[in-house]
């Protein structure tokens, strides 16, 4: 049964291969790791029997929060895994007093749009050239809510 938990140091070195496997320019296992020691760091993990199918990391500076990243491993995709993902965020920001989640998306990476879409999210700004590797315009998406 897939369960979605926050991101514990064991579940580190499975959520960084899935961020190699899934983009140019990965977080390192690293700076993976440094976001447990992070209080202003929140990541949820989607596990199935001790194996990590996908995650969310975000940062909260109260009353807002960003999306660091969201995967989802080529296999588990079209399961609902990221909007569970994604649903069981905003429902930690809320308990918090937070307001809103904001996250950059490449402009050609439709199917996270779509999902973000979905999920609420509306499109607020465009960063010209933010991605390297390549070189990519950024979308900016905020979903808001009242407390
Ligand atoms: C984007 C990503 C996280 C989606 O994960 P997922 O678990 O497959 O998404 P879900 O199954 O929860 O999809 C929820 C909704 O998002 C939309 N969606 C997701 N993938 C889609 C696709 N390939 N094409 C069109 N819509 C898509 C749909 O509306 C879907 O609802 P539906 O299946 O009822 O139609 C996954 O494709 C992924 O890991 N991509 C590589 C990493 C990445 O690009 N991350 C985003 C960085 S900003």
């Amino acid at each position: 049964m897939i369960r979605i938990v926050e991101m514990k140091a064991p579940h580190v070195p499975q959520v960084a291969a899935l961020e190699k496997l899934c983009f140019s320019d990965p977080w390192s296992e690293e700076s993976i790791s440094g976001e447990l020691n992070n209080r202003y760091s929140f990541w949820l993990v989607a596990e199935d029997d001790g194996v990590v199918l996908g995650y969310i990391g975000s940062q909260i500076s109260f009353p807002e929060a960003d999306v660091m990243n969201v995967a989802v491993y080529p296999d588990s995709r079209r399961r609902g895994i990221a909007a569970i993902l994604v649903e069981a965020l905003v429902r930690h920001l809320r308990s918090m007093d937070c307001t809103s989640l904001t996250l950059e998306v490449r402009a050609s990476n439709a199917p996270a749009i779509a999902l973000y879409e979905k999920m609420g999210f509306a499109l607020v700004g465009r960063r010209p050239n933010y991605y390297r590797h390549p070189k990519e315009d950024a979308l900016i998406m905020r979903k808001e809510w009242e407390v």
